[in-house]
């Protein structure tokens, strides 16, 4: 087994010469508190006392508050949204250093001759609209008023109505149909057959941050369905982590990053002058493209389509976006049904007064609130306030509270002292319920051994913890690997802790060094957030074989217990903590 792509010794220096405190440094403001940890605000999750430390003898890094951790190179594929590869290749270049040709990794081969064939087919179809059957596709560019210079910026094209017109001119260029048809440009067919994905469309290529072609929306020629066609996802496009235009955007000096749903509205925005605007790959915004807008920018304006929909992916924006400590606004697009048709009807002057005007979020809410209710009616009145109150006292600044209490308290035609009264009875409730909702959680023991991340939940608690123990042991002293008594990873009762357990044991055998760099590469993101977590734990190494022994003996028994029936289990469990093992 290949436990990473790049070799050992390249890995060792890297991270060597990428002290993990001077990269995270240029992050996060990091000080010293006590012991030899330093502790800053976490820049994953947004949070007002430092819960984030970063270990200079271990090189690792840790969150309490939101459990990511990992070395250097996971820092990096995390804070700058990179593959593995890829953060290896940053910083690699932060310190001038080579990065080895990689002839062993298959996948970054693959990954280099999809990309290549990508902008082959976006050169192809840009090439198409100079064609005689282009037409069509030019009356339809026409009618949407999307100008020359607008088109070439966003590398719009043609895809021809034909079933191979694409196949045949990737062939001349040496790409077979097994490339194409991974990289979704071409479908197989009943007969085996492979033929063109994209018939007798727009073609929008979709392009990463470092100006990759990574996959294609392509738009009919009119009405019809699906109105959009999008490459699957590949080795090279996940839409769940990329935005549209946003290789453009990126270079906007605007301060601000205009987020939209459509490709056509985006297209829109850039021809007005707007040349902030994005949109989310016909998903709604994940986590990881609020995380990509924030390196960016601090702001983002959210124009969404003015329908029902379009509201309620607003809020649900709102919501991600403001974990990030993103400022965000929201346009309220009157007498359209989104920014293209608004820019067509209005004109780009009216659209800069509505930026302009564009509310902050907490008055988008409010406004949300108030148009639910008939405020003369004093039933509804009643449950306005409620909810309005509600909002207001969700806001951790006092003064922010007393502003918005007011203008509530306007808006119902009430007095503004009683509202004010209200937010703070209604935050001061709002905080017990969520110091008990802690103490209960804290007071539970299996919940103290449950992994930050929920998908890992442990089912059997007290196996997990002497599984953790043997992984700890292991990390800290690979050498204990030979011992013969070692269960096999299947005789782990939580899988993610049996992997983990499994590339620790590989690299031991090995003789492999244990540094969070060379594992980074086996395990996945959870994974690594959960080995860190449980490095955190203290273990005596000088007692090491004893305890091994120890938590070796644990896991057995468990596993013989989880095979037994329930009462046998539970008469076990009483045997046990008679005899002390548990504490
Ligand atoms: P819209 O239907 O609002 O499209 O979908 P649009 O881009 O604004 O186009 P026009 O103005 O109606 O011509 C918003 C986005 O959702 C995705 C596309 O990314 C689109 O830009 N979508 C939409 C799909 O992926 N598939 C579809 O069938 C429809
Ligand atoms: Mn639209």
């Amino acid at each position: 087994m290949i436990i990473t792509a790049f070799p050992e010794t390249f890995l060792t220096e890297l991270t060597d010469r990428n002290d993990i405190v001077e990269v995270v440094g240029s992050y996060v403001r990091l000080s010293k508190r006590s012991g030899s940890n330093l502790f800053g605000l976490c820049p994953f999750h947004s949070e007002k006392t430092p819960s984030f430390s970063v270990s200079p003898d271990k090189q690792i890094y840790h969150c309490f508050g939101c459990g990511k951790g990992g070395g250097v190179i996971n820092f990096i594929m995390e804070i700058e949204n990179l593959t593995f590869p890829e953060a290896v290749e940053f910083l690699a270049r932060r310190v001038n250093m080579p990065v080895p040709e990689d002839t062993n990794d298959k996948d970054s081969k693959r990954r280099a001759r999809m990309l290549a064939l990508n902008k082959a087919a976006a050169q192809f179809f840009y090439e198409q609209l100079k064609a005689p059957d282009a037409h069509e596709a030019h009356a339809y560019i026409k009618k949407r008023r999307i100008g020359r210079a607008t088109a070439t910026n966003f590398g719009i094209g043609y895809a021809p109505d034909s079933w191979d017109r694409l196949r045949e001119a990737m062939k001349q260029k040496g790409y077979t149909d097994f490339e194409m048809f991974d990289a979704g440009l071409v479908r197989r067919g009943k007969n085996g057959g492979f033929y063109d994905a994209f018939r007798h469309r727009l073609m929008f290529p979709v392009i990463d941050v470092r100006g990759n072609v990574i996959g294609f929306s392509g738009r009919i020629l009119g009405d019809g369905e699906p109105k959009y066609l999008n490459s699957p996802e590949t080795l090279v496009f996940n839409k769940s982590r990329n935005l549209f235009a946003l290789n453009l955007a990126k270079k906007s000096k605007s301060g601000y990053i205009i987020l939209s749903e459509g490709n056509i509205d985006v297209v829109s925005l850039h021809q007005a002058g707007f040349d902030s605007a994005v949109a989310s790959l016909g998903t709604s915004l994940t986590p990881e493209q609020a995380r990509l807008l924030s390196r960016y920018t601090g702001e983002v304006i959210i124009a969404y389509d003015n329908d029902a929909a379009g509201i309620k992916a607003a809020q649900r924006a709102i919501g991600i976006l403001e974990k990030l400590d993103l400022k965000v606004k929201v346009l309220a697009l009157k007498g359209a049904k989104d920014p293209d048709e608004f820019i067509q009807l209005k004109g780009a002057e009216a659209f800069r007064n509505l930026l302009e005007a564009s509310e902050d979020q907490l008055d988008y809410r409010l406004r949300t609130v108030t148009d639910k209710y008939v405020l003369s009616e004093p039933e509804q009145k009643v449950a306005f306030l409620k909810e309005a109150t509600d909002l207001v006292a969700q806001l951790p600044g006092a003064v922010e509270r007393q502003v918005y209490a007011l203008r509530v308290a306007e808006l119902a035609g009430v007095k503004g002292d009683a509202v004010a009264d209200e937010v703070e009875r209604r935050r001061k409730r709002k905080l017990s319920a969520a110091r008990r909702t802690q103490e209960r959680e804290q007071s539970r023991p299996e919940r103290q051994h449950q992994p930050g991340d929920k998908k890992l939940r442990y089912e059997d608690p007290a196996s997990a913890v002497a599984e953790e123990g043997l992984i700890r042991l292991l990390y800290l002293d690979p050498a204990l690997a030979d011992s013969a008594s070692l269960p096999p990873p299947e005789d782990f009762s939580s899988a993610a802790l049996g992997r983990i357990y499994a590339a620790l044991l590989e690299r031991a055998r090995h003789g492999g060094e244990m540094n969070t760099a060379a594992l980074s590469g086996v395990l996945s993101g959870e994974e690594m957030d959960l080995l860190v977590s449980l490095l955190q734990k203290p273990e005596q190494l000088q007692r090491g074989e004893i305890a091994m022994a120890d938590y070796i003996n644990r896991i057995k028994e468990r596993k013989e217990l989880a095979a037994g029936s329930g009462d046998l289990r539970a008469l076990a469990d009483k045997l046990r903590k008679k005899k002390g093992y548990e504490g």
